[in-house]
């Protein structure tokens, strides 16, 4: 356990209720390094008390916290944005064991994190609410919190999805009852020790534990107030019926089959294809944001496409996480790795075109890990690899000529997250964003992922945006408050004498 130790890992993680680690007593789980089977820790396999106790405290820390300046909620905010900084060299190491991704994305997680703090401690100082005259006074709506928050989040960057939920909320004056997911808890338990030196007890807190149980009892708690979760569609259904049957708002982001799109005029076409292998490599495919599905336009498309799968057997290296000129690792999970080979049997059988890759990879002393090599299909829009989100590195081409039919394909499909498109022509340009029905379009650059850009999804990819200054309204009610400079003449005025 050398490894570990080094990196300052605790032997049991417990809940993280009030600033403490609950002593762990009941059952535990595994974290795993992803990549060589070997165990990093345990942690407590958190269930209904767990859940209880968090939100208690989080409900008792709610009053004090909620009064509390924007100024000094952003002052801890910021602080907790250095302490992380301070602790990224760490904190991506834990990541890249516990789910395999190179250290170059799981640094770059914790720095898009750090920026995240930041943005939202200088977002909710200027936070506003509404406010207009009215005859003989003023109505003021004010933006007030809802009280605890229950926020659940999966596997793929934990960093990040910590801080699109953490950042907001407290931001704006809630507290919090995070569940990290059962496959990447660490980093965001190591994360607690940090928090314990920076919040007031009970105002973030973090249980761990599987979806059934500790994320059931919190989705269905009733002292949560707003719920809000990233995941799959499957178990997002759920939430959402879950917070309709208590009538609290919940915010949705759901993944995505997203449209990358080449435009015959491009200047570089290195460039773009660069693009298009870093949009279905990065985070090794298990991106909801990934441009799977990459439309290239007929009068390009063999320079094209000779180039990409040149690109993907010659450039994007499969190695160890931990490797130097590694650009793809392995997947988070045994299962992942399953699901992920047998979309790519699903293809083969539908009659794709296999271009590249399309098989489980071996990379020595990485045993446990599912290495997939990265994966190319010509195929049709309407095929399952291409209507399916896989997560995992397989890209799915579709030769294009007819710009009125591109757009047909581009937008058929449940998801509607992200879009990406290539061209030197402005007007190609912001027609075709217009036109795509997705919570983002990226213009010449994949992944262009602006602080405070809004983030979520149309379709079934979700609803409500995170990332933006704009979140802050969905952790909080607009309450208004009118004001008279006096009181109006009775209504119900006695009738004058004789009358
Ligand atoms: P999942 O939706 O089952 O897990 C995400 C989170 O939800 C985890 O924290 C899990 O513990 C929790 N959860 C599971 N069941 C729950 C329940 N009944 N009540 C409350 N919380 C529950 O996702 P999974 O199984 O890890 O991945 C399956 C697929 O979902 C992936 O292959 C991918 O297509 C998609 N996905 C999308 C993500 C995104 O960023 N939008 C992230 C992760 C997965
Ligand atoms: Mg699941």
């Amino acid at each position: 356990m050398s490894s570990t130790s080094k990196l300052g890992l605790s032997e049991t993680y417990g809940a993280f209720i009030n600033n403490e680690f609950v002593p762990v007593r009941g059952p535990t789980f595994a974290a795993n390094n992803s990549g060589t089977g070997e165990q990093l820790a345990r942690i407590a396999q958190c269930g209904k008390p767990e859940i209880d106790a968090a939100v208690l405290a989080a409900q008792k820390a709610f009053p004090a916290w909620k009064a509390t300046q924007p100024e000094e909620r952003a002052a801890m905010l910021l602080q907790l944005a250095a302490a992380i900084e301070a602790d990224t060299p760490r904190l991506m190491q834990i990541d890249s064991m516990d789910i395999g991704r190179r250290l170059f994305e799981t640094k770059l997680d914790h720095t898009i994190a750090v920026a995240e703090y930041r943005y939202f401690a200088a977002a909710a100082v200027v936070h506003e609410g509404l406010n207009r005259s009215i005859p003989n006074g003023y109505m003021i709506a004010r933006r007030e919190p809802y009280g605890v928050c229950g926020q659940i989040i999966p596997w793929n960057v934990p960093a990040i999805m910590t801080a699109h939920k953490v950042a907001p909320a407290v931001a704006a004056g809630n507290t919090v009852v995070l569940k990290p997911d059962e496959n990447a808890s660490l980093s965001t338990m190591e994360l607690c020790k940090h928090i314990a030196k920076i919040f007031p007890p009970g105002v973030i807190n973090v249980v761990p534990g599987f979806g059934t149980e500790a994320g059931a009892a919190l989705t269905s708690h009733l002292g949560v107030a707003k719920l809000s979760f990233t995941g799959s569609g499957e178990v997002g259904r759920a939430i959402s019926h879950a917070a309709a049957e208590r009538l609290v708002p919940v915010t949705l982001e759901l993944g995505g089959k997203s449209p990358n799109i080449i435009f015959p005029d491009i200047e570089d076409i290195d460039a773009v294809v660069d693009n298009a292998m870093f949009a279905t490599t990065y985070c090794n495919g298990q991106s909801c944001l990934a441009g799977t599905r990459l439309f290239v336009h007929d009068a390009i498309y063999k320079e094209v496409m000779d180039r990409l799968v040149a690109g993907m057997e010659e450039r994007v290296r499969v190695g160890s996480p931990f490797g130097d000129d590694t650009i793809l690792s392995n997947l988070v999970s045994e299962k992942q790795g399953k699901r992920v080979l047998n979309y790519i049997d699903i293809g083969k059988a539908e009659g794709a075109r296999l271009l590249t890759g399309g098989s489980r990879v071996d990379i020595e002393g990485h045993k446990a890990g599912y290495f997939i090599a990265p994966t190319v299909f010509e195929a049709r829009n309407s095929m399952r690899i291409a209507q399916e989100e896989i997560f995992g590195p397989v890209l799915s081409v579709m030769r294009w000529s007819n710009y009125e039919e591109m757009i047909a394909e581009a937008n058929g499909v449940r998801y509607g997250l992200a879009a990406g498109l290539y061209t030197s022509n402005l007007r190609s340009a912001w027609e075709t964003a217009e036109r795509l029905e997705t919570g983002a379009v990226w213009i010449n650059r994949y992944f262009n992922l602006a602080s405070g850009s809004p983030f979520g999804g149309f379709k079934e990819s979700g609803y409500g945006a995170e990332l933006s200054h704009a979140t802050l309204d969905l952790y909080t009610h607009l309450k208004s408050v009118t004001i008279q400079t006096r009181v109006d003449p009775p209504w119900f005025a006695p009738k004058a004498a004789g009358k």
